[in-house]
């Protein structure tokens, strides 16, 4: 157990070192180039989870939709960790309007017993990472792409599984927002900020973790972060042909919306975690706006997507690093 418990006190009715391991488990969440834009407070009645702005995007994700996610899927995580020890988490997004950062509220809704279902999610935490190499040609069969469907509904949003019909075009677009991104030197700026340089560093994605660099002919994008430290290209091993593309939209707009979406984005990816399914993101899909545009009248959805991922069976990957409790832990 670390050390860190001492930090944080009991809340909801849990002792001291659950407590702690329940934020633990939240913060092993996904967020924009691993930057953890997070902090919690509790007290023995509630746990609030905070939007760290000093951790935002401002050009990658200037309206901080991204953040937003990032914070839905870490509270997923921790909704996941307080059902397993017996607490029912009753949520409140955005309860107070005079603190705009204070994400969500949580507090004992009564008392819980996790399902097989959630059990296997919440297993799943800590296996899940992003996986940007190449996967195998093997494809994602049809009740895989139930359970993720499934999964995102259960938490209010849609994922639009792209049908063959649609995956050039959804391929050229990424293509052509990753080019666009590349090309303004404040993305690119921004970008290598996060790129982990220094092995002991928090936070931000270290070069470990990227997947082979881009090549002019690859069909889908992933975003690159090998900060020239570029592995070589094996002949022939591209990106893989077939891989499921899904976005996720969510039924209503606006910053709890989001939330909620960030949440159905963590159901998704744990579930393609139990099934044996790797991840990564093309969300350069969503963050060029009239890409993202595009991309809705294509799958002709009534909001704009939020997500998009590519699913499908991979080699195994690495764990990204996490900040220390002590300093995601408001007074
Ligand atoms: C909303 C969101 C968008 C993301 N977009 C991308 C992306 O476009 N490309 C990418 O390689 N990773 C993307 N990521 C993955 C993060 O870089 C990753 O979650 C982070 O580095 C932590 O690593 P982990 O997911 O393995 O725990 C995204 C994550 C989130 C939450």
């Amino acid at each position: 157990m670390s050390h860190e418990v001492d930090l944080v006190g009991p809340a909801l009715g849990l002792s001291a070192p659950d407590t702690a391991a329940v934020l633990e488990t939240a913060v092993l969440a996904p967020s924009v180039h691993n930057a953890q834009p997070w902090s919690f407070r509790t007290t023995p009645d509630v746990v609030e989870l905070y939007a760290d702005r000093t951790r935002r995007m401002p050009v990658a994700d200037p309206d901080d939709q991204e953040l937003r996610l990032g914070c839905g899927a870490a509270l997923f995580n921790l909704r996941l960790a307080l059902t397993a020890r017996g607490v029912r988490p009753a949520v409140a997004l955005f309860p107070d309007p005079a603190r705009p950062d204070l994400v969500a509220e949580v507090r004992r809704g009564g008392t819980a017993r996790a399902t097989p279902e959630l059990t296997r999610l919440l297993d799943a935490v800590p296996r899940r990472h992003t996986n940007r190499r190449p996967f195998t040609d093997a494809a994602v069969g049809a009740a895989e792409r139930h359970a993720l469907c499934r999964a995102a509904a259960e938490e209010g949003a849609l994922l639009h599984v792209v049908p063959p019909a649609q995956r050039a075009e959804v391929g050229r677009l990424s293509v052509a927002a990753h080019r666009r991104q590349l090309a303004d030197p404040a993305f690119r700026d921004e970008l290598l900020h996060w790129i982990g340089a220094a092995a002991d560093r928090p936070d931000g994605v270290p070069a470990r973790a990227a997947g082979p660099a881009p090549a002019p002919h690859d069909r889908w994008v992933v975003r690159d972060f090998t900060g020239g430290t570029a592995r070589t290209r094996v002949p022939g091993r591209d990106a893989e042909d077939e891989p499921l593309l899904a976005v996720l939209i969510p039924h209503v707009t606006g910053p709890a919306a989001e939330v909620r979406a960030g949440e159905a984005m963590q159901r998704v990816l744990l579930t393609a975690t139990v099934d044996g399914l790797a991840a990564s993101f093309l969300s350069q899909l969503v963050e060029v706006p009239d890409v993202r545009e595009e991309l809705r009248r294509l799958v002709g959805a009534a909001h704009p997507p939020v997500a998009v991922l590519r699913i499908g069976r991979g080699w195994p990957t690495t764990r990204t690093p996490r900040r220390p409790l002590a300093d995601l832990l408001r007074p």
